[in-house]
């Protein structure tokens, strides 16, 4: 990379002392579309806020005088031990934010021994992330034509994946307006106002941009199916994103035949769906309202999780993710009854302002305040996080 970019991404993870932090550093290093296109929601953001106020509902009841200083953060999913209980979240186009996005934040999730969720409208091909990172989990959204299922399912199994996230929010596109306010648009269109973006942000544009397009040509969506999808500048690219309003539970049948290792599925908010995912063979739900981008007004996951863990949590996994930006914000969850927790737009500002490092750091400042707040809350493993604990208004 030119030593004028990486001093610059060195100097901005410096600074760095809370997740919150990332988001300001990209939104400085972003082209305005590209930094709107991940921090929005849809329509009027409603979900979005209320992702992040439910936090503030709940709080601790700590116990002294109790020796924490054995704890750790480590815990146990599907049989497997991470480091922490938290991973990162399944996020599309990550590899138009930073370079080789897919492949930083995999890399940097392996080394910190967290999950690592590749998203299904990537632009790496998937069989490179799991070849870099092999404990990585493969998120696909359903084809919307079922003969076309299987031979996902397929390719996705024979790369080597063990874990598969199914998202099942998104039935009709969203209404993300504030995209097109922002200037974000798929397929992307070259225009003045991109061109004036990219002259005005000479670090997304030489750090990122050219260096993909001379390192690997124009990035297409290479998950979407069993082969190659479309280039992200092409007019029909929204066939990659076909009709999926037809879709039941019928087809999650067809899938828990075929798919062998665990299947999850994720953007659940009802008690009763996760009843019917686990009825129909689910290992796992991630309760999400889709970081508050589908639909607008959508229950926050942190309201909606004791609910679903009611139901189902003795049966199946159940994760979260929406809003969580704090160790605290983790605490609460678990301490409500979630197995595990995932974060999304901190990390891709984090691999967006600072790549394999920036994400390195956003894992273990959280990792820090988790190991922190336990031995505040006198408490020495994961496991022991309970109700009892918090106080909820
Ligand atoms: C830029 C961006 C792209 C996303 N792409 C996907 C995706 O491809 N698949 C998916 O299941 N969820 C996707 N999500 C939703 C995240 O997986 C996750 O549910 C959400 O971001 C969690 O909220 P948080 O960002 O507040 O942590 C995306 C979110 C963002 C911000």
């Amino acid at each position: 990379m030119f030593p004028a970019v990486s001093y610059l991404a060195r100097h901005r993870l410096r600074g760095a002392l809370s997740l919150e932090d990332f988001e300001v550093s990209a939104k400085r290093h972003l082209p305005k579309p590209l930094f709107g296109y991940i921090a929005g929601g849809s329509e009027t953001n409603a979900s979005l806020q209320m992702n992040a106020e439910a936090f503030g509902d709940i709080s601790f009841r700590p116990r002294v005088l109790i020796n924490t200083s054995s704890r750790s953060t480590r815990t146990t999913l599907f049989g497997e031990e991470w480091s922490a209980p938290f991973g990162i979240a399944p996020m599309g186009i990550s590899a138009l934010m930073a370079y080789r996005g897919d492949l930083v934040l995999a890399k940097a999730a392996q080394d910190a021994g967290i999950p690592m969720i590749m998203s299904g409208s990537s632009l790496i091909p998937l069989e490179e992330i799991v070849e870099a990172a092999p404990r990585s989990w493969f998120q696909a959204y359903l084809p919307g034509e079922p003969d076309r299922i299987d031979g996902l399912i397929d390719r996705v199994a024979s790369a080597g994946y063990k874990t598969l996230v199914l998202t099942v929010d998104t039935a009709v596109l969203a209404n993300r307006e504030n995209n097109i306010r922002a200037g974000f648009s798929t397929p992307l269109r070259p225009s003045a106002r991109l061109a004036w973006q990219g002259l005005s942000h000479p670090t997304w544009t030489i750090g990122t941009f050219a260096r993909t397009i001379l390192n690997h040509g124009i990035p297409h969506f290479e998950n979407s199916y069993a082969t190659r999808g479309a280039p992200i500048i092409a007019s029909n690219v929204m066939r990659d994103f076909g009709k999926k309003d037809h879709l039941s539970w019928d087809h999650f049948t067809q899938i828990r035949k075929r798919w062998t290792g665990n299947l999850l599925v994720k953007g659940i908010l009802h008690p009763e769906d996760a009843a019917i995912a686990v009825q129909h063979g689910a290992d796992g739900i991630i309760v999400s309202n889709h970081g508050g981008r589908q639909l607008d007004g959508a229950i926050a996951p942190l309201k909606a999780l004791p609910a679903i863990v009611d139901k189902v949590g003795s049966e199946a996994a159940v994760m979260i993710d929406g809003g969580f930006r704090r160790g605290t914000d983790i605490i609460k969850a678990l301490a409500l009854g979630a197995n595990f927790v995932f974060v999304g737009r901190p990390f891709l500002y984090a691999a967006a302002v600072g790549g394999q490092a920036g994400v390195a750091k956003a894992a273990s400042i959280l990792s820090d305040e988790l190991h922190r707040n336990m031995g505040l809350l006198g408490v020495t493993d994961v496991n022991e996080l309970q109700s009892i604990l918090i106080h909820k208004r």
